[in-house]
């Protein structure tokens, strides 16, 4: 459930009108709506009912602007961040450091000092070394780092090839069969308090069945670990939870995860972490666009909208669908192609859809942009970085200003040899 619906032929988010935010802010532009990210924020907390002891990290890839991390962390949710950048977005946001996870197959040394400068909670190794380094860095200070260690279980989590990370040939995590070896090197070092074991296998997971063989593997890791006289206290369990995107789209709700989690892990005797990032942002944002031109084509008309591949970059690289929907419709039905302003034939976003009916001047959304969406855009062509807006019952702010060409411009210079030979 959301908060995006027509009311009185005008779509709206929660309370506002997107007419109204459209003529204040123009467009293209990201809008969230507050009241969605709390409700998914709590009804994945309730999922998880039968898990006693849990902490839940938000994965602000999924977005990482300020305003959305601050709603979810007065709704007690702390972060996984993969990067120093991330990490400092969390703190900004005001989430407490003792509850922010740092994953990420290429953390720096850089990174891993500063996080531990500012006394993250934890650290999910993904490779043993990074854990000799972690652990001669924090000894330098005095301190112990709270680690795990991320392991990959070899499941096929049965989504697009480019966001599966379970599988033995991704880059992530260490093989499963050979964790319990690495622990008994890794457990003794003084800078560690290597304390449990990590795994996230994949996005926009639609069956859980993978999801359990990996959580069945990792609880015979854990016995395993445990066996052999570590101490196992904490368990990630990752993020990838599956959202809908288009009617009929049926993942597996958190309810239906948590039974499954609570079941798996009945004996673990540990505390259970998660991050979610899609389930939470995913269906509380959407990319507000107008119809610049609808072009006549060979086959269908194609709908020319002021949003592109650079705003909204899932598209053309997952194949990913998102519904296009008139914020006003009339009623009728067009079957159209939709594709931006890029110069790339790869910058559309349907081909041959049913969808309402648009003309030039009309607004419409593409839903479900609340995750991988504005965090992805980038300035190509020299388009301006796509704004964002937060809404809240009857109140809406920018939260995120539109980076213009100019912006970019300043931050470049043509070097003196090269004025010099003009002159
Ligand atoms: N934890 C780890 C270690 C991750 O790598 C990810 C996502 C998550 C948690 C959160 O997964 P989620 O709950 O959002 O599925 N850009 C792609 C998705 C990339 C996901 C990368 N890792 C997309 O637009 O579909």
């Amino acid at each position: 459930m959301n908060h995006f619906d027509h009311k009185d032929g005008v779509l709206h988010v929660e309370d506002v009108a997107i007419p109204a935010i459209a003529a204040a802010v123009g467009t293209p532009v990201y809008i969230y709506s507050a009241a969605t990210l709390r409700r998914h924020a709590r009804v994945f907390r309730e999922g998880l009912a039968g898990v006693p002891r849990k902490h839940l990290a938000y994965a602000i890839k999924a977005n990482p602007n300020l305003a959305v991390l601050r709603v979810l962390a007065d709704e007690g949710y702390g972060a996984d961040v993969v990067s120093v950048g991330e990490m400092r977005r969390a703190l900004a946001a005001g989430m407490p450091p003792a509850d922010i996870v740092f994953s990420g197959v290429g953390k720096t040394k850089a990174e891993l000092a500063a996080a531990l400068d500012a006394g993250i909670g934890q650290f999910n190794l993904e490779l043993e070394e990074e854990g000799v380094v972690l652990a001669a860095l924090a000894a330098e200070r005095g301190i112990r780092a709270p680690a795990t260690l991320r392991v990959n279980p070899d499941v096929d989590a049965g989504t697009h090839a480019k966001i599966s990370t379970g599988r033995k040939e991704n880059k992530f995590g260490v093989p499963i069969d050979q964790a319990a070896a690495m622990f008994d090197r890794l457990a003794p070092l003084p800078g560690l308090n290597l304390r449990g074991v990590a795994i996230h296998i994949g996005s926009q997971l639609f069956d859980l069945a993978p999801l359990e063989a990996a959580y069945t593997r990792v609880g015979e890791l854990v016995a395993e670990l445990r066996a052999a006289g570590h101490t196992i206290t904490h368990v990630d369990l990752g993020g990838g939870l599956g959202v809908p995107y288009k009617a009929g789209d049926m993942p597996p709700s958190p309810a239906d995860y948590g039974a499954m989690v609570a079941r798996v892990t009945a004996d673990w005797d540990a505390e259970l972490m998660f991050e979610p990032g899609r389930v939470i942002a995913g269906n509380a944002g959407v990319l507000l666009t107008e119809v610049i031109w609808v072009k006549p084509g060979v086959v269908h008309p194609y709908v020319i909208v002021d949003a592109a591949m650079n705003d909204l970059a899932r598209v053309a690289l997952y194949d990913a669908y998102h519904d296009f929907v008139a914020v006003q419709p009339n009623g009728d039905r067009m079957t159209a192609n939709i594709a931006g302003p890029v110069c790339e034939s790869g910058d559309t976003f349907a081909m041959g859809r049913d969808i309402d009916h648009v003309v030039s001047g009309d607004l419409a959304v593409f839903r479900t942009a609340g995750a991988y969406g504005a965090t992805m855009a980038s300035t190509y062509n020299s388009r301006p970085l796509v704004p964002e807006v937060l809404v809240d019952g009857d109140r809406f702010a920018v939260v995120a200003d539109r980076v213009a060409a100019e912006t970019l411009i300043a931050a470049e210079r043509v070097p003196d040899w090269l004025n010099e030979a003009r002159e």
